[in-house]
């Protein structure tokens, strides 16, 4: 008796948790049981996939990662950053801002396991979705519920990605913009600039920074001089190979930080130090950097579920496809 009541109670806490959680899940026609039938098993599937090939190549996280941004940033989530150019077409994946995005084969791979399990019924856009999470957090990161039922795009175009993605050098008023015209949030901006906590960067995205800044031979003023003096000894002038750590002792590890960096002055790119130049998003790099990131992993949990939403195809608008690779 005493045990059935136990149970009870525990099977209604879990209860109460599931449809809390699904209350911020489901949005613009995404549901965080859309499989729950017709591929019962995919998370689990999902998970051990991507856990075989982040445990032997951690730093695949961080290109995952982002490969999701990109995706999401550039036509909405539909899978377009995954398709390959095309006689007639050159794709996202082989525009400039694609730069080190890495890790198409561990989609790939995913892909295939999942349909076997489950032919036809999972968009590359969710597993993109679904990989980018088990990712993370299997770095150390937050877990986040993955609303899904993305539909995959047909189209994608490398010209987009140049226009859609902000540059390095983007100032703060640009960044706000990309941002709230995607239907994020300045909070959305601050707290998603935190996924630099992992992850490396080529000279070339921010050597500008580093060499004859304003035209005086000088560094950019708003990065730290001590900071840049450092930078220039990986990064020599026109070097377009090197790579560098952008969390410096921590690159593979999800953790607040980047709060701590960029309150210092020590931010890679312009787009990170433009951080500073906003009273609210300099408020939060400052309250993160001061408290150890005391809300930075529920935030970005959070801000991980909006941009999985932006411009999502449901219903029976685009494809899923058979590979993520290239249309149906
Ligand atoms: C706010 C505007 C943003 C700008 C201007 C920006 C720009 C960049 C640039 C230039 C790189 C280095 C690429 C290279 O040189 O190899 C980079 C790397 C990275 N970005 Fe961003 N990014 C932004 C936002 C985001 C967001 C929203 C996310 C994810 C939520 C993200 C995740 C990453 C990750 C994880 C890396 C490291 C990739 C790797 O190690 O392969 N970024 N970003
Ligand atoms: C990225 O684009 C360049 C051309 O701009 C291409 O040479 C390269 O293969 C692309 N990288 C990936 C991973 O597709
Ligand atoms: C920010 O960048 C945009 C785009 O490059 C430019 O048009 C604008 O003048 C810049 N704003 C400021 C305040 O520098
Ligand atoms: C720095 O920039 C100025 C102005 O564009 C230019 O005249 C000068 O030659 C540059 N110096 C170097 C070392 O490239």
């Amino acid at each position: 008796m005493a045990i059935s009541s136990k149970l009870f109670s525990l099977l209604f806490l879990q209860l109460m948790f599931i449809s809390s959680l699904s209350n911020i899940a489901e949005a613009d026609g995404l549901s965080s049981r859309f499989y729950q039938y017709t591929c019962p098993g995919l998370e689990y599937t999902v998970a051990k996939t991507v856990a075989l090939y982040i445990k032997k190549q951690p730093t695949l996280a961080a290109s995952l990662l982002r490969m999701h941004f990109h995706d999401c940033f550039v036509r909405g989530c539909d899978g377009s950053v995954l398709l390959n150019s095309t006689p007639n077409n050159q794709a996202e994946k082989d525009s400039i801002p694609n730069l080190t995005l890495r890790g198409y084969n561990v989609v790939d791979a995913v892909k295939a396991v999942v349909e076997k399990q489950c032919p036809g019924v999972v968009s590359c856009a969710d597993i993109l979705a679904l990989v980018a999470r088990d990712a993370v957090r299997m770095i150390g990161g937050p877990f986040w519920e993955v609303p899904t039922g993305r539909r995959d795009g047909t189209v994608s175009i490398s010209r987009e990605a140049l226009i859609n993605l902000p540059p390095p050098f983007a100032n703060i008023s640009s960044l706000k913009t990309s941002f709230l015209s995607l239907g994020l949030s300045v909070k959305d901006l601050v707290v998603l600039s935190g996924a630099h906590t992992i992850g490396v960067s080529k000279c070339s995205s921010f050597s500008n920074r580093l060499y004859n800044f304003t035209g005086k031979g000088d560094a950019d003023p708003k990065l730290d001089k001590y900071y840049a003096v450092a930078l220039k000894g990986k990064c020599k002038p026109n070097d377009q190979k090197s790579i560098v750590e952008m969390d410096p002792g921590s690159f593979k590890t999800f953790d607040e930080s980047y709060y701590t960096l960029v309150s210092k002055r020590r931010g890679l790119f312009q787009s990170d130090s433009a951080l500073l130049d906003d009273p609210d998003t300099k408020a939060y790099v400052v309250l993160q950097a001061q408290t150890r990131g005391a809300t930075f992993a529920v935030d970005f949990a959070e801000s991980m579920i909006s941009m999985g939403q932006i411009g999502v195809l449901t219903g029976n608008d685009g494809e899923i496809r058979r590979q993520c690779s290239v249309v149906n």
